[in-house]
């Protein structure tokens, strides 16, 4: 699927199934974590949080906290609030964010309201429960359609900050939809909804500090180590200069960990408050109040189609839950206004704001919850038809984005949709809903697109290649958990010409050069392209040195001709030396830096803060193209005719996304993408209590997540592909895609087997007791 010519001169290494370079110290327990980093005498904290959703504080009676043996401060707004600026939401232009500690107001239940710091973190935890907080209650909104959660129409001095259009807030809209609804043959109406849900990964939600004269060291898992020093210097008023982000490995982000939240200012404030290192580890419950979470959504989405089943006109307008300061917003209709040819095309986004926590980013933030409706409603368009759903995707493939009319750099869907169709025998589906049985089984077979923007953010690096040889790799890149270290050191092997075992990559540390937000699915292409140019600015210069030497066997030569390959330094003719000889040349360790800053980032872009940084992530490059990853996914569930347990039986996936740098853990991303959407589609959403705007299944025990039994065999297909215009490398990113289509593949599927259509996220058995096809 080559779209230019690229024939290579050598055999790259990138693509080759590669057993992760960390795995081995993630296994033994050898990796460090945030809160396995050793500190001296640490004292502990435990987080107060607040008992009501709305209000102000109207004092606090702390004697019997403080009377607990060992405690040794206790920090509330009276005491430290004008000691931390405001937080920044997450994305960027979103309006405010909350406040925690700063002043009396209660914007949230769970809020942060006070912090205990003791000796024990048994002493802590039983002083901070001893912390008696008067307040002044006010009637929260919980939720859509509680009294004050009123719609707010964006405009376009609200930027995204999900993953959406960065610069502005933007409808995407073109032609007239109301008017080709109004004069289509065949047309689909209906509303969808999505839950929130809260991220659980396995390691906890942990903050440790540290001053060391007048220099803190932070300890907190991230997926940008360079934003958390910036922002929280910005935050705290310190300098830059003086703080450190620490974050070498990460037991679980994907969005959780994008953005700096509450906790860290206060921890730092009362490390120095205290002189001495803090260290705070978050209950699983507190993690469902102290960080972001995926807001809840609502879709209204029209569809009209020729009988051919061409699609004449698309509507889609979303309503998205937000805090009361923020407008934060994913905005996924950027991506539903782009995906199938459609001359007519209206969306919409407004917010709803509540008496809630800011939400913030969840994998796939824009695409996951958006393409739920519009793929659903194209399966009950091909029931209107009598066109299979594949086919209708296939009539509406398109070769340019129907807004601008830009061309896709690539897009491999229909080759995903046959692919993903004939390993899945979709042939052996009979349309007819609730037509195919196993037993007491109602069997369904779904499908649905997925689709991920492909981007790249600013990144930059140090290369060091040393005798032996070896090589470093120096940047502040994160492994959420995708084997991110791997992918490096095999771009710097690959174009080094270098075995992996000698490629090592030092990460996770804000004192390195800077490198992308490990978020929107950039990471990869970010950090892999920047490395790969340090690799070509370190051949430059030991070619440049090799031709210059007329002792040496490329004296006179060409140097854009000689190239590094099996440890040597390679000339066009049979001339080749040991890269040690190359290197001694050179008279010492050779050390390059390279940076990479996509067109249209600010000129600081590798250095800003979150907020820029996911600017330039979505930066203005290929202003004249649309790149996006595609997938299709295959569901086949089966609906129990007595109880209506809805189970997955078989998933599979196809995925095109350019160059994959390492199948292995790239299987692994789309597959564990595939299981969270099986479980965003029958498992998880946070209830919430309505009188009170407080989550009432906010820990393990309540909120469902899927365990092995949950997970069928998910066959995953990648199908390769190359894109020479999106990056040097073709990289497109895999992270976020595998999640997106599988909401509507799991509830087409179920459909299929029922003929009960559920519009509401997540499908449970008592959405579908009363369908006629579960009697018996
Ligand atoms: Mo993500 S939601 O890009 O970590």
């Amino acid at each position: 699927m080559a779209d230019d010519a690229g024939a290579g001169l050598r055999q790259s290494r990138l693509g080759q199934p590669t057993p992760r370079i960390d795995g081995r110290a993630k296994v033994t327990g050898e990796a460090r974590y945030a809160f396995d980093e050793p500190v001296q005498n640490p004292a502990h904290a435990f987080l107060v949080t607040s008992t009501i959703a709305r209000g102000h504080i109207t004092g606090f009676r702390l004697q019997d906290a403080k009377a607990v043996p060992g405690v040794l401060d206790l920090l509330t707004y009276e005491n430290v609030g004008d000691l931390a600026g405001p937080l920044p939401p997450p994305g960027g232009k979103g309006g405010k964010n909350t406040e925690s500690l700063q002043s009396n107001r209660v914007w949230h239940s769970g809020q942060i309201i006070a912090v205990v710091v003791a000796e024990t973190l048994e002493a802590a935890r039983e002083a901070a429960e001893k912390v008696r907080v008067d307040y002044a209650e006010e009637t929260p909104s919980a939720g859509f359609g509680s009294p004050g959660a009123e719609p707010l129409a964006l405009d376009a001095s609200q930027g995204g900050g999900g993953g959406g259009p960065q610069e502005g807030h933007d409808d995407p809209e073109v032609g007239d939809a109301e008017a080709a609804l109004a004069k289509s043959a065949v047309t689909i109406d209906q509303r969808y909804s999505t839950p929130p849900q809260h991220h659980n990964p396995l390691e906890l939600y942990t903050t440790t500090c540290e001053w060391r004269d007048g220099k803190l060291t932070v300890y907190e898992g991230t997926q940008f180590a360079h934003g958390l020093k910036t922002t929280l210097a910005e935050q705290i008023k310190a300098d830059p200069a003086d703080v450190r982000s620490i974050s070498r490995f990460i037991g679980g982000a994907f969005g959780s960990r994008g953005g700096l939240t509450h906790r860290t200012a206060w921890i730092a404030i009362a490390a120095r408050r205290l002189n001495r290192p803090v260290r705070l580890e978050a209950t699983r419950q507190q993690g469902f109040s102290i960080v972001t979470f995926r807001a809840e959504t609502q879709h209204r989405l029209r569809l009209g189609a020729g009988k051919d089943g061409k699609l004449q006109a698309l509507a889609h307008e979303g309503w998205e839950a937000t805090s009361r300061p923020s407008t934060y917003n994913v905005s996924g209709t950027a991506t539903t206004a782009r995906l199938y040819a459609c001359p007519n095309v209206l969306t919409k986004v407004s917010v709803v704001k509540l008496d809630r926590q800011t939400p913030g980013f969840m994998r796939g933030p824009p695409e996951t919850p958006y393409l739920f409706p519009l793929e659903c409603a194209l399966d009950e368009l091909s029931y209107a038809l009598g066109i299979d759903p594949v086919e209708l995707r296939r009539i509406n493939d398109a070769r340019n984005e129907p807004i601008d009319g830009k061309p896709y750099t690539s897009r491999h869907l229909v080759e995903c949709l046959d692919a993903a169709a004939a390993a899945f025998d979709w042939k052996r589906r009979d349309p007819r809903p609730a037509s195919m049985h196993d037993g007491d089984w109602l069997v369904g077979l779904g499908c649905a697109t997925a689709a991920y923007p492909a981007n790249i953010g600013a990144a930059s690096t140090r290369l060091i290649l040393s005798p032996g040889p070896r090589a470093l790799i120096q940047m502040a890149a994160e492994d959420i958990g995708t084997g991110a270290f791997t992918a490096i050191a095999l771009t710097a092997a690959d174009r080094l010409g270098l075995p992996i075992k000698a490629v090592g990559v030092e990460a996770g540390d804000s004192s390195l050069p800077a490198a992308g937000l490990a978020a929107g699915s950039t990471h990869a292409a970010s950090t892999c392209n920047v490395v790969a140019k340090a690799c070509e600015l370190a051949r430059q210069r030991l070619a440049a040195a090799a031709v210059a030497d007329r002792d040496g066997p490329f004296a006179g030569a060409d140097p854009a001709g000689l190239h590094l390959a099996d440890g040597h330094l390679v000339g066009l003719e049979a001339a080749r030396e040991p890269l040690q000889a190359s290197l001694a040349r050179l008279g010492g360790p050779l050390e390059i830096y390279a940076e990479y800053v996509p067109e249209g980032a600010a000129p600081d872009g590798v250095q800003k803060t979150y907020q820029g940084q996911m600017a330039s992530a979505r930066g203005s490059e290929l202003k004249d193209q649309i790149r996006y990853s595609f997938g299709a996914q295959f569901v086949e569930v089966g609906v129990h005719r007595l109880t209506g347990e809805v189970r997955v039986r078989r998933a599979t996936g196809a995925f095109a996304a350019g160059q994959i740098i390492n199948p292995v853990t790239a299987r692994s991303q789309l597959m564990g993408g595939m299981i969270w959407g099986i479980s965003a589609a029958l498992h998880e959403a946070t209830e919430i209590d309505r009188r009170a705007a407080r989550y009432t299944n906010g820990d393990l025990a309540d909120y469902l997540v899927p365990v092995n039994a949950d997970v069928p065999e998910i066959e995953v297909i990648i199908l390769p592909e190359e894109d020479r215009r999106i990056n040097e490398l073709g990289i497109k990113g895999i992270g976020e895609l595998g999640t997106t289509g599988m909401n509507a593949a799991v509830a087409n599927a179920v459909f299929h087997a029922t003929g009960v259509r559920i519009r509401d996220l997540p499908i449970r058995i008592e959405k579908l007791l009363h369908a006629p096809a579960l009697r018996l």
